[in-house]
């Protein structure tokens, strides 16, 4: 089976919900990506959160990205793989931009990138695409700007707010990216959104209406401490390390732990 690719998430559009999931690490990758129900595996700067328990993405490096992007790519065959471009690896340059989507795909195996906002960005995705790099759009609440936002809070509330996040969506779509990601948007916004551009809407605490929706797998399998309110959390994987955990020590107290058939032993046959 081959990965799936830009123009599969193209062609998704309209007809069947593209799936989006976070990974990080080779286990996780790889579980998710043998289900076959995942289109896309985003190696997310959100990772400085998740596991490194950072208070925001902005300390994530180029270096960290690419170590957890070869691992994730390494893990997988299905579900095609989007490094995140953390925060100042696209800002201060056009030559610095595509320098930095490369490395993705050279030193991470990833198969396309995601860069936040449009404006001034824009620039930088016509020249990642011209390097024949695929770039998915981040369009609401965009994480790296969240000093300029002020917390972490809904966007394009007023007319005005949505109506820049709606010609920021066209302006995506023009410069070619595969898929734009909303975040954090009301769902009449992201529903509009949605009618309005032809590249697939990928959402996050956007509503019902877009083409596909994503979530950080942490908040999916109940890893971590706090989880957005749009988030759903379907096991607990959190309480499940815990019991195995607390069980361990407790039958190493007691002695119950190695018992016979966890020990080697001269007289019996391995
Ligand atoms: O970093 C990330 O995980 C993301 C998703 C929340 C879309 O950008």
């Amino acid at each position: 089976m081959r990965r799936i690719g830009p123009t599969d998430c193209l062609e998704a559009k309209g007809n069947r919900k593209l799936v989006m999931l976070t990974a990080y690490d080779f286990p996780t990758a790889k579980i998710i990506d043998q289900t076959y129900m995942v289109d896309i595996i985003l190696v997310g700067d959100s990772l400085g959160m998740v596991v490194q328990g950072k208070p925001n993405t902005l300390e994530v490096t180029m270096d960290q990205m690419i170590y957890h992007t070869s691992i994730v790519s390494r893990a997988t065959k299905h579900s095609m793989i989007v490094g995140d471009m953390p925060f100042m690896s696209y800002h201060t340059s056009v030559e610095d931009a595509v320098r930095n989507a490369g490395r993705f795909v050279q030193e991470g195996g990833a198969n396309a990138v995601k860069l936040e906002g449009a404006g001034k960005v824009i620039e930088k995705i016509e020249a990642i695409i011209d390097a024949g790099i695929p770039v998915m759009g981040h369009l609401g609440l965009t994480p790296q700007s969240i000093n300029k936002f002020g917390g972490w809070k809904l966007q394009g509330k007023t007319k005005d707010d949505a109506k820049k996040i709606i010609n920021d969506a066209k302006a995506l779509e023009k410069a070619g990216v595969f898929s734009i990601v909303l975040e954090m948007v009301p769902a009449e916004l992201a529903e509009e959104i949605t009618k309005q551009v032809n590249v697939p809407t990928i959402g996050i605490g956007a509503g019902p209406h877009c083409d596909g929706q994503v979530l950080v797998l942490h908040d999916v399998i109940g890893l971590t401490d706090f989880s957005p309110s749009f988030a759903k959390q379907y096991v607990n994987v959190g309480k499940s390390i815990e019991e195995a955990v607390s069980r361990f020590a407790s039958e190493v107290k007691e002695g119950i732990y190695p018992d016979a058939k966890h020990s080697f032993s001269l007289t019996k046959e391995e």
